[in-house]
């Protein structure tokens, strides 16, 4: 080979390097890929085979050599005990072949063993590997995969996790293994996750709070395992699936075989995925990875794979593992699910907030289990980005299969007539400029009070269950109520009476008679009495309703835990709200700045005088008054694992006038102090503060 190739081939080997490492940090630290796991896999693969040819350019630094991406510096760092390693892909059923006669090499079975081998197949479970450590039966620390061998301290966001268990059950039960024992040290791996059904509503409140939503479940529930406070992970409801252990103790061992350690971990109180089967033979795995394949789209978790490994534990030793990955287990991957369609054209959606946000209209396509006929095209860039045109055949993905995207242009069947998009330049709704914020990548329509579809969305999210919680009334009632200029925004709808809803038109599907129903006497008293009982939600569910940008259910709850009442809300400046725990400084800004606006003004005194409360209600000030404010001016710290959940000991403390503070200084009167505590208790030792332990706390608490 001449020196200009050896050349190009060394520059290419390290571009290919310093891209994959890019993508793993965009992948495993900042929870925002760039490109799908298809493309990276590509890559990944170019690089390996490319590394396997010139092993003159062989680097234990290249990132083929390691797992994951560096841990991210913003948690404390975890040395796992055995490294966390990888699966090695089959990508076939072929594949799977390959691997059998792998292992006949490996453990020298002949043909009629190799057909006897048993294997277990589970689920891969599409979220994020972490390594469970308990100690006595308790559950001590808990962490992410990281480099593999270096992991993030994640312990208390994963105590919020409620299918995780904090403490083992200790049960005289004998399983197939032998008898259970609590053991001393039990250290356990799985993978977090977040439900779809739990994705799905997270996307929903996050756009609702024009906050961008997660490309797919498996980003969500990185980046909800890894929050800084442990109350943000607490609300994102993730769930747990556990498939290995590691076991200390005097009198027990590790099972014999893998499907009875499975057994093993339910019957320690672990969930563990239920499909799991025990398989004879090779042709088996296939049937079974068959069978998933056509059921993975019921499960409310996503899966896309199934791993395969060899039941009896004593054959992982013999066979060993690669740097990368182990012999004795692969990961059987699903194709990602891509289908050809035609683009018909692209509409835009206006959201509450003016964001407006291109969407292709497909000719509809089966795909992933489901009719696609919208996908997104996530905004202006993405549409130059792919240059793609109304005409183009698309190739569409489910990403994360979950929301279908335009992912390339065919570009070979492009017609010759095909015009680039121009993307507009007004609302397609209301006509008026549009415009784009610093550097956001959404454009908006600034027309917030006279463009139809916001005004609509406003009053739809107003009456949606978080806010006033108005029965009744959704997204078509309101789509008609304003197309009828029976109302114009929010304050009308409790200007409504039978005599208006009686005029209302409803929309006919076929021949004039849906909704008949729904124009009776009943239905007319139904909404009414919905309305009026809307009138006295807690406080903040009123100001979530009023859509403040940023604010949504939990920074609402936040605010009415300050202020009792709007006008309280109204005076406050942005460094009050700056003051409370969990509010950054645009969300004050914001909040300033929709209170400052004369048309807001206007809002909140038409509800005023249409008798909509507005303000913590008697009996949740005698709620809150029924706790003594026995420590008012008192400041406290939690350090250490504690029992109990973090954020209801901050609750306590707050409850009863005193304040929660995450830094030891001569200002706090009291450190409480879990286990493994560290640097925070000995500094608190050093200052002479009063330290607590868990059960002297509860007691200060009376609880
Ligand atoms: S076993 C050494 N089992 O897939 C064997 N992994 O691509 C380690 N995963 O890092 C993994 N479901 O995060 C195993 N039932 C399962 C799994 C599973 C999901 C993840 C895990 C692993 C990755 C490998």
């Amino acid at each position: 080979m001449s020196k200009q190739l050896n050349l190009d081939v060394r520059e290419t080997i390290e571009k290919l390097r310093k891209e994959v490492e890019h993508h793993r940090f965009q992948y495993y630290v900042l929870d925002s890929p760039e490109i799908s796991d298809a493309d990276f896999d590509v890559i990944f693969h170019q690089l390996e085979k490319l590394e396997k040819d010139h092993p003159e350019y062989f680097s234990a630094d290249s990132p083929t050599q390691k797992v994951g991406a560096a841990p991210s510096t913003e948690f404390l760092q975890v040395k796992h005990r055995v490294p966390l390693l990888s699966l090695a892909n089959a990508m076939s059923e072929d594949d799977l072949d390959k691997w059998e006669e792998r292992l006949g090499r490996g453990l020298e079975l002949d043909e009629s063993q190799l057909k006897q081998l048993k294997y277990v197949c589970e689920l891969k479970i599409d979220g994020l590997s972490i390594a469970l450590t308990y100690k006595d039966g308790k559950f001590v620390e808990g962490a992410t995969r990281g480099n593999g061998e270096v992991g993030e301290d994640v312990t208390h966001n994963l105590k919020t996790i409620s299918a995780l268990p904090k403490e083992l059950k200790a049960q005289a039960n004998t399983y197939s293994g032998g008898v259970l024992n609590v053991p001393d040290m039990l250290e356990v791996r799985g993978e977090v996750y977040m439900p779809v059904s739990s994705f799905t509503e997270l996307n929903e409140a996050l756009i609702d709070e024009d906050e961008p939503a997660f490309a797919n479940p498996r980003n969500a529930a990185s980046g909800s395992l890894r929050q800084k406070d442990p109350r943000k992970t607490a609300k994102r409801k993730l769930s747990l699936f556990v498939y290995t252990a590691f076991v200390t103790d005097k009198e027990m061992v590790d099972p014999p075989n893998h499907f009875s350690e499975l057994e093993l971990l339910k019957l320690l109180g672990f969930p563990t995925e239920q499909n799991s089967k025990v398989a004879v033979g090779i042709d088996e795995v296939k049937a079974f990875c068959r069978d998933i394949d056509s059921r993975r789209h019921s499960f409310d978790y996503q899966t896309d794979g199934v791993v395969v490994k060899l039941d009896q534990r004593s054959l992982w030793n013999a066979l060993g593992a690669t740097s990368h990955s182990p012999r004795w287990a692969i990961a059987f991957k699903y194709p990602p699910e891509e289908a050809e369609t035609l683009l018909e054209g692209i509409h835009f959606d206006v959201g509450r907030t003016g964001a407006v946000t291109p969407v292709a209209i497909l000719s509809p396509v089966k795909l992933a289990g489901t009719t696609v006929k919208r996908a997104s095209l996530h905004n202006a860039d993405q549409i130059r980005r792919l240059d793609v045109r109304v005409g183009d055949t698309v190739l569409v993905r489910k990403a994360g299969e979950i929301i279908p995207e335009v992912l390339s242009v065919k570009l070979d069947k492009r017609k010759a007539d095909s015009v680039p998009f121009e993307y507009p330049t007004t609302c397609p709704v209301c006509g008026h400029a549009l415009e784009r914020e610093g550097d956001e990548v959404a454009f908006r329509c600034p027309n917030t009070y006279g463009c139809p579809t916001q005004t609509k969305r406003r009053i739809e999210h107003f009456a949606s269950r978080d806010a006033m919680d108005i029965e009744g009334v959704g997204e078509v009632l309101v789509d008609l109520l304003v197309d009828q200029n029976l109302i114009k925004d929010v304050a009308d709808l409790y200007r409504l009476d039978a005599e208006k809803l009686k005029l209302l038109k409803w929309k006919d599907k076929k021949s004039g008679d849906a909704g008949k129903e729904k124009q009776g006497v009943k239905w007319i008293e139904n909404v009414l009495s919905a309305l009026e009982d809307s009138k006295t939600r807690p406080f903040a569910n009123f100001i979530h309703a009023l859509g403040i940008r940023h604010i949504g259910s939990s920074g609402a709850e936040l605010l009415a835990d300050r202020f009792n009442s709007v006008d309280q809300l109204q005076s406050a400046t942005a460094e009050d709200i700056l003051s409370i725990d969990g509010m950054g400084k645009a969300i004050a800004q914001s909040v300033v700045e929709f209170f400052e606006s004369d048309l807001s003004k206007k809002l909140i005194s038409d509800l005023r005088s249409l008798g909509v409360q507005m303000q913590v209600s008697d009996s949740e000030i005698s709620a809150r008054n029924a706790i003594e404010k026995t420590l008012t001016g008192k400041t406290f710290v939690l350090t250490g694992t504690l029992a109990m959940d973090r954020a209801q000991a901050e609750k306590m403390i707050k409850d009863r006038g005193g304040k929660a503070s995450g830094s030891v200084s001569k200002k706090t009167d009291f450190v409480v102090a879990g286990a493994s505590a560290g640097s925070k208790l000995a500094k608190a030792q050093e200052l002479g503060i009063t330290v607590l332990d868990e059960a002297q706390f509860k007691e200060m608490m009376g609880v």
